[in-house]
Order: structure tokens, then C-alpha cells, then sequence
């Protein structure tokens, strides 16, 4: 079948853009990425070996496409500008290789993305920079960044990103684009359940005898509690107001507070607790903090989706895992007492299971947490190349 467009994907990672433009009917021309593990399993996956730092490629050996795709770094302008000690404000950045290309190709429609925070970078300069910039090229955009998230197409991730759509049209420049995405779904119509495998998985995903020991005695804590709703995050270490200091900051001392009232309200249930678990002391810190983040949704800890941070555990309803980041934050589903396989990571991303993943799950988790999720970009992608004017 003859392809119907061309298209380039510069941070290619691991090609959450590739699958969305093959979907499409696109067919890539060049591919850019630094990452070795990434290339590695670009290069099984598509045949196509994006090994190159895109600093070093000259724009006119990119071949001539119809869309380019860029999940680019975000980075600060006007600081990388000045301690690079450049005059224009994006040259030095992984933005300014995205621009020159452009300036070269004038490539017709543009699909960038980036972290949900870019809105807000470095006092909304960092958007207004890109806008300037794309704008002066001849790219029609959006007046503000999309923000948009796999939950609302059904996809039970919580993963908001900016998503920037333009086209070239150097004599309509001026004229906004109107797309967005707010009117579909919303977190609570989402399920985990979705996306999970239904075959039994590997032994190395189920929690050790360790953590559900732990977990246990905080699910008896959370059970034994005269208040469901808990909006602040409990610490056995200041339930008698110890290390409360006046010279703290307000929100700890409120903080402390809570803790201290929560203690004194379930006094007795709470001393028999910590001295059953001997003020859990022989578990780490990390087990010492704990957050109930699921309303009064849920009635067990092990109804729930639970990660266990460097920073405490934490308790989710079920219905929208939060955006993949790093292995060692990986989700449990309290109810099968297990972590997110790599093929659940992958569908969570809506990468088909036909896609062969990095051998490492620690490369794989991270190549997914770091890829877009693919029906997010299909979705953005299809509204950009139908675009018309009302
Ligand atoms: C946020 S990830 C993009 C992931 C991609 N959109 C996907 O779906 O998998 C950014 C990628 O840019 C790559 N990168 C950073 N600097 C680069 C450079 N100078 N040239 C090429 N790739 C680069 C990183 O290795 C990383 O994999």
C-alpha cells in the first residue's frame, strides 16, 4: 500500500510518535536518538536505527517529510541562553534543533510534546518563547498549549502533557488554531482493571512477604480509624507533636497538627497499633509515611492501587494509575498483590502487545515512562491533519 505521508521523529525513544504515525499511514524517513538502550529496541522494532545526536545532523541531509514529530527536552531559554552566552534566546536549547529543521523544511504540520509543567516554566516565558518563535517561522498554533491525558480516552493513566499542534501557513500565521480535547472523559470513568493481563504473570511482579507484611499493618491502621477521609499525610513520627518547631514553615506545623489531632482522636486504637508493630521500627523510613489519596472511594488499602515511594506509601482508587516514572515507583493493584507488568506498562501507553520491549524491565519501565502514549498523539494528530476553520 502506498504510504500517505513522511514523517521524522526526532527523541525518538522508544517511537511512541512512530506507532501513532504508522497507524496513520505514515511512513518514517528519519529518526534521531541518543539513548543506546532506546535506539536498541527502536532499531527491533521498526528496522530503523535512530542512532545520532540530532545537534550533530545537518538539515539539509533530513529528508523531505510532511509531519515532524519532537518530544523534546524542556529547558529554560533565556538561562541556557545567557550561560551559553548567545544572543537569541533558544539557540544552545533541543528546542533551537527543532527550529532550525523547520526553517529549512518549513515541514507542514508539526507534533510536539512536552511535560504538563512547560505552561507554567520559567513564569510562562518558556511557552511564550516557543509560540514567538514557531509563529515567526510561519507555523499557525494554538494560543495556548493542549493539555491532554490518556485518561480521557479511556486509557486508565493520569498522565497530563502538553501537546503542541501547528501548521505551516506563513500568510495565516497570525491566526490561532482551535483545537482541543476538554470535552472527553474525566479520571472517575476509568478502570485499572482495563488494562491488566489475564493470564497469571511472572513471580518477580508479586510483592514479597516483606511488603505485604507492612502493608497489612497499614491497612489495619487506615481500618481502625474513626475518620474514612484523610487529606493530609499521616507520619508516626509526629503523632506526639515532637518535632514540631515554631520556626517552621506554616504547612508542616499545620501538618503536625493534623497529626497530633488524628492521634489524640484515636488514641487508644492507635497506641495498641504502634505498640503491636513496634512504632515500626523495624521497617525503613520510607514505610513510616502514609497517604490516603482515595476519598472515601475505597475500604481497604488492598482495593486500591498502592506505591510505595522514597517518600511513604501512597493509596489510590482504583480507577486511573498515576504517569509511569521511574521503576522503583511502579504500582501495586492492592488486589492481586502485585506490581504493573512491563506488557501493562506498554498498554498503558497503548503500545500493541505485538511490540517486543527492552530485555531489562528497568530499561523498559523507563523507556515507556518516558514515551508518549500513542492514541493520545493519534487522537491530537488526526485533528491537526483534518484541521478546517469554522
Ligand atoms: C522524553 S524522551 C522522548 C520519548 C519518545 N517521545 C517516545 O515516545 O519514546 C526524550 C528523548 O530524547 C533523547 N535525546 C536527548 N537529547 C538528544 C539529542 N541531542 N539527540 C537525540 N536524542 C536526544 C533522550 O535520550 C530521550 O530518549
Amino acid at each position: 500500500m502506498k504510504k500517505k505521508f513522511k514523517f521524522i521523529d526526532l527523541f525518538a525513544g522508544i517511537g511512541g510518535f512512530h506507532q501513532a504515525m504508522v497507524q496513520l499511514g505514515g511512513e518514517c524517513v528519519f529518526a534521531s536518538e541518543i539513548d543506546k538502550y532506546a535506539v536498541n529496541t527502536y532499531y527491533k522494532n521498526y528496522g530503523i536505527n535512530p542512532n545520532c545526536n540530532i545537534r550533530d545532523i545537518d538539515e539539509k541531509d533530513i529528508p523531505k517529510h510532511d509531519v515532524l514529530c519532537a518530544g523534546f527536552p524542556c529547558q529554560t531559554f533565556s538561562k541556557a541562553g545567557k550561560r551559553l552566552g548567545f544572543n537569541d534566546e533558544t539557540k544552545g536549547t533541543l528546542f533551537f534543533e527543532i527550529e532550525r529543521i523547520l526553517k529549512y523544511h518549513k515541514t507542514k504540520y508539526i507534533i510536539l510534546e512536552n511535560v504538563r509543567n512547560l505552561v507554567s516554566h520559567d513564569n510562562g516565558q518558556t511557552w511564550e518563547t516557543i509560540y514567538v518563535h514557531l509563529k515567526k517561522i510561519g507555523y499557525r498554533l494554538t494560543k495556548d498549549p493542549i493539555i491532554v491525558s490518556p485518561h480521557q480516552l479511556g486509557i486508565p493513566q493520569l498522565r497530563e502533557r502538553v501537546v503542541i499542534l501547528g501548521i505551516y501557513d506563513p500568510e495565516n500565521a497570525d491566526k490561532d488554531l482551535n483545537i482541543n480535547f476538554e470535552h472527553l472523559r474525566t479520571k472517575d470513568d476509568n478502570s485499572i482493571f482495563d488494562i491488566l493481563e489475564s493470564k497469571k504473570v511472572a513471580s518477580k511482579y508479586y510483592i514479597s512477604d516483606y511488603e505485604e507484611e507492612v502493608l497489612n499493618a497499614w491497612d489495619e491502621f487506615y481500618k481502625g480509624l474513626k475518620e474514612t477521609v484523610i487529606g493530609f499525610p499521616i507520619w508516626v513520627l509526629y503523632f506526639n507533636g515532637y518535632y514540631k518547631d515554631e520556626k517552621m514553615p506554616k504547612w508542616k506545623k499545620d501538618f503536625i497538627d493534623k497529626n497530633i489531632n488524628l492521634y489524640h482522636n484515636n488514641k487508644e486504637f492507635i497506641d495498641k497499633w504502634l505498640k503491636k508493630y513496634n512504632y515500626l521500627r523495624d521497617y525503613p523510613k520510607t514505610y513510616w509515611k502514609f497517604e490516603w489519596q482515595a476519598g472515601g472511594s475505597i475500604k481497604s488499602l488492598w482495593d486500591g492501587i498502592i506505591q510505595v515511594r522514597p517518600s511513604g506509601i501512597r493509596v489510590k482508587k482504583p480507577t486511573c494509575f498515576p504517569a509511569l516514572v521511574a521503576m522503583v515507583q511502579i504500582p501495586i493493584i492492592g488486589k492481586y498483590k502485585r506490581r504493573l507488568t512491563v506488557r501493562e506498562a506498554a498498554r498503558l501507553q497503548s503500545f500493541p502487545d505485538t511490540f517486543i520491549p527492552d530485555s531489562s524491565d528497568q530499561q523498559a519501565y523507563k523507556q515507556f515512562g518516558n514515551a508518549v502514549n500513542v492514541d493520545v498523539i493519534k487522537m491530537a494528530a488526526e485533528a491537526l491533519f483534518k484541521y478546517k476553520d469554522n
